[in-house]
């Protein structure tokens, strides 16, 4: 228990080792931080951690050097100590099976560091897909004053005409070639052109839905969810940032609540945002012991238009989002949908946040009355091949296939796919319902972002863009099509979708919010007799992942990473 009258231990102070002699302790830690050429003065201040996520393997963490050093400055010159410090780091194309399965151990990380080292507040510098989430999921664990930067969008690159900013467009161009539309040549100067600033992919895929979530959670300012990566402004708010974390910022129990849970799921589907960010939304929530329920998504997806014209669902890149007003700009509109009482970590309102009616942009940020759709871009289906719910991102689906009863054809994991999409002996047509199973968290893959199954070739070939595709893993936040995704239980856990086979019938409805596969019970009972539970890895990180993980509605988190019942 702390002593009532002496104020708890600050700065360098904090969690000191007591064996018995705790002055000892102390005098030990500042004299190995003085080898750093610190003065008595300086160890004195109130310490601020940066969470320093610069890394060779993270292009989209290029700038984090800068960025430190500005928020040092920041944290200087507001009084405090600023002690960077490194961790985990993940970029989504640099790691195998995928960046997912390591979201878990990057939280594990930063809480365990955040927890374990003397500091009082900290500062997290994120950006790439999985960084931002797993930071905030880290930060409500460890419970320590935490404030969010994220390194910003890169800008897009003009090129033959058009502009582009990494994914959305990578996808499109790389369809066209694979539909025999680009040639190789042209896909070799595509590819020096996808991605050319520092920064996170320039559309409004995970990178930036996830920022602009960290921003309405509460754990930084509404527009620095946006500012370009390259730009200066993006230097001044890591000052800021800096400054933000030495003045005593709230802890993260105190800004994520029910309401601030709800401002941030209404912003993602204002934004038309990823569908990743359900998962992460639900895992942050779930640290604070408030959960993400799938059935209250559809309520709120209802009742919440798409406002913004960005791709995937849109036109405009980050960069037009920000010239246009950002996040206050658009949460303005939808005022009246939140709650504009939650406090951030500034121990600010959200209502003061957004301000008085900010200038706007009407292109890329839409009012009320004029919404790219009148409803929100995700919405969740339940069924006999979901009981506990699946996703559809009907915001970059085809309207013409939201209704569709059709055969499955399926494949049994990413090898089988890989193996067969593209024979030209695949017995398919564009009316077939492509299913992809074994995919999920608990699986070797890892819940990978493989549920933008690609167009059979020769389908593809014959102009096909989009079929219906379901699976249990994700989707990127920069793709698009009719993508059924998130199906819970997965295969691997023993969920329906275990026992479907090619040749079933499936009813998708979008109306009426269901998924359903059209096999009679004695049939599955059959199957099911068959079918054989997946073997655990024998060691290490994945055996933890397969002995802990939890599904898509409960965020994909690992068990004993959730609060304790009862704590
Ligand atoms: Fe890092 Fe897209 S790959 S944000
Ligand atoms: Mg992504």
């Amino acid at each position: 228990m702390t002593d009532p009258i002496s104020p708890p231990p600050h700065g360098l102070a904090r969690n000191a080792a007591n064996y018995g002699d705790k002055e000892f302790a102390l005098y030990l830690r500042r004299s190995f931080a003085k080898s750093m050429g610190y003065s008595q003065a300086m160890l004195e201040r109130p310490v601020v951690g940066i969470a320093d996520t610069g890394s060779d393997l993270n292009n989209c963490h290029r700038s984090v050097p800068e960025l430190v050093e500005a928020a040092k400055r920041g944290a200087l010159a507001a009084g405090a100590l600023p002690l960077a410090f490194p961790t985990v780091s993940l970029c989504e194309p640099s790691l195998f099976p995928c960046s997912m399965h390591y979201r878990n151990l990057m939280a594990l990380d930063t809480e365990a560091m955040v927890t374990a080292q003397p500091i009082d507040a900290v500062l997290l510098i994120g950006g790439c897909d999985k960084t931002v989430p797993a930071q905030l999921m880290a930060a409500v664990s460890a419970d320590v004053p935490a404030v969010m930067l994220v390194t910003g969008p890169m800008l897009a690159q003009r090129f033959e005409g058009e502009r582009l900013a990494a994914c959305t467009d990578c996808r499109r161009w790389w369809a066209r070639y694979r539909a025999g539309d680009v040639t190789e040549a042209q896909i070799a100067r595509v590819e020096g052109k996808l991605a050319t600033t520092s920064g996170t992919c320039g559309v409004m895929g995970t990178a930036s839905t996830m920022a602009c979530l960290a921003a309405v959670l509460g754990f930084m300012p509404l527009l620095d969810a946006s500012i370009p990566a390259v730009h200066s402004d993006r230097l001044r708010a890591a000052e800021e940032a800096g400054a933000l974390a030495a003045s005593k910022p709230r802890r993260p129990s105190e800004v994520v609540t029910e309401q601030s849970v709800e401002n941030t799921l209404r912003t993602l589907l204002a934004l038309g945002g990823s569908t990743n960010a359900l998962i992460h939304l639900a895992a942050i929530a779930g640290r604070a012991g408030i959960k993400v329920d799938l059935h209250k998504l559809n309520a709120l997806s209802d009742t919440t238009p798409v406002l913004v014209d960005l791709k995937p669902t849109g036109e405009g890149y980050m960069e037009d989002f920000h010239a246009a007003g950002g996040l206050p700009a658009m949460l303005w509109e939808m005022r009246d949908l939140l709650h504009l009482d939650a406090v951030d970590v500034a121990g600010r309102t959200l209502g003061e946040k957004i301000g008085e009616s900010p200038w706007v942009d009407r292109t890329y940020i839409r009012a009320r009355e004029t919404p790219v759709s009148p409803v929100g871009g995700i919405v969740t289906l339940f069924g006999s091949l979901a009981p506990d719910g699946a996703i559809l991102k009907r915001s970059a689906a085809t309207p013409a296939l939201f209704e569709t009863e059709a055969r499955a054809i399926v494949f049994d994991g990413v090898e089988d796919l890989a193996a067969r999409i593209d024979s030209p002996d695949l017995d398919v047509t564009a009316e077939d319902i492509l299913i992809l199973k074994n995919t999920g968290p608990l699986t070797p893959a890892g819940m990978p972002e493989a549920g933008y199954l690609p167009i059979p070739r020769k389908l593809a070939r014959t102009g096909v863009k989009d079929m219906v595709r379901m699976s249990d893993c994700r989707m990127s936040g920069t793709a698009f099509g009719t993508v059924v995704l998130h199906i819970s239980p997965e295969a691997a856990a023993g969920g329906p979708l275990a026992l479907v086979e090619t040749g079933d019938r499936i009813r998708l409805s979008v109306k009426n919010r269901s998924l359903d596969l059209l096999v009679e019970a004695a049939v599955l009972a059959e199957r099911r007799a068959k079918w054989i539970a997946p073997p655990s890895p024998g060691r290490g990180w994945d055996r933890l992942v397969f002995d802990q993980v939890t599904q898509a509605p409960e965020g994909v988190d690992l068990r004993f990473l959730q609060p304790a019942p009862n704590a």
